[in-house]
């Protein structure tokens, strides 16, 4: 397997185009299908390192990949430098890099010192990301996290200079605080962030088109940009489309078909790609169909083969 250097795609001087980590969706399949649409990077769904150490159930289950999946972010749930670093070490030669989950703001994941907690204990992060850096031989593996900011902008970046002084490669910050949910991203916020390190850094939120990929690229100064629900839509949109193209929904489904997928991860998807293209009855008539054959036969009937 060949592994690629993702601080390389930082100095190539474009902006760097990344899908975000997504539990239930950016599996294999889906990372096949957004990498065939112009996407740099891609990054498993969070894994919790702790169970991913202790069962081969989990290793088997949570992680899958194949030698076209590069370059790849393995991004984990840890509380503990030992167990994070033993998972990179575990995932090191499939992939190019580890992330840690600094921003999940679910009451499980903060109730059990996972997530967005994280980003009150900057000494915790520091130390676990020391620990991956120390561990894995590599010195191209990137080592990066994931972060939701502060509501006081000094602690996010007093945070992100610790890191950055033990190592860390790049960071990604979704521009809301742990309590935010629907409101507007704090992008200035951002701004503020990445003209305090030396590293890549990289803007999340609300990036639905390739236009807001320039426009927040130029109002924030990032290196690069992720989206999450604005590639589950539009898995094309790095590409330059603005709603999802007929072509992109077959090659979802010849990869899904390929690889697979379950039945009701293959048909979410489906919906979230139909959402802006298909008129109201006719997604309340595809939301409901049941079968792989069904929603073949429906999308046939509906918009024909190409
Ligand atoms: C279905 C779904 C699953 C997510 N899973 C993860 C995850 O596993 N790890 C993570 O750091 N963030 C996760 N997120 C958050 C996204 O990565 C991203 O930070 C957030 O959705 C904001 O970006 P967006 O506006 O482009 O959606 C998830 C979001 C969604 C919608």
């Amino acid at each position: 397997m060949h592994s690629e250097n993702v601080m390389d795609l930082f100095n190539r001087g474009t902006t760097v185009k990344v899908c975000a980590p997504m539990v239930r969706y950016s599996k294999l399949a889906f990372r096949s299908l957004v990498r065939k649409y112009d996407c740099d990077i891609c990054f498993t769904p969070m894994i919790i390192a702790e169970d991913f150490m202790r069962s081969a159930k989990a290793r088997d289950s949570e992680f899958t990949t194949n030698k076209n999946d590069r370059p790849l972010i393995v991004q984990f749930a840890a509380k503990n430098a030992q167990t994070l670093a033993d998972a990179a070490c575990v995932v090191s030669p499939f992939s190019d890099g580890v992330d840690l989950n600094c921003g999940c703001p679910q009451r499980w994941a903060v109730s059990e010192g996972y997530g967005a907690c994280l980003i009150n204990k900057p000494e915790l992060v520091r130390d676990m990301v020391r620990h991956v850096r120390n561990q894995i031989d590599n010195p191209n593996y990137s080592v990066s996290i994931k972060i939701r900011i502060h509501k006081d902008l000094r602690k996010t970046v007093d945070l992100c200079q610790k890191v950055e002084a033990a190592g860390v490669s790049w960071i990604t910050v979704h521009g809301r605080t742990a309590d935010e949910r629907h409101q507007p991203v704090h992008y200035d916020a951002i701004k503020t962030i990445k003209s305090s390190l030396s590293i890549p850094v990289i803007a999340n939120g609300d990036i639905k088109n390739i236009q807001d990929v320039e426009s927040i690229r130029d109002l924030t100064g990032v290196d690069g940009v992720m989206a999450a629900r604005g590639l589950l839509g539009n898995p094309a949109m790095f590409a330059g489309f603005d709603e999802t193209p007929l072509q992109c929904v077959w090659d979802w489904i010849n990869i899904a078909l390929e690889h697979g997928t379950p039945f009701i991860c293959f048909h979410h998807h489906l919906i979230y790609m139909l959402e802006r293209i298909a008129s109201q009855p006719e997604r309340r008539v595809f939301n409901n169909l049941s079968s792989t054959s069904a929603v073949i036969d429906y999308l046939h009937n509906t918009y024909g083969s190409l």
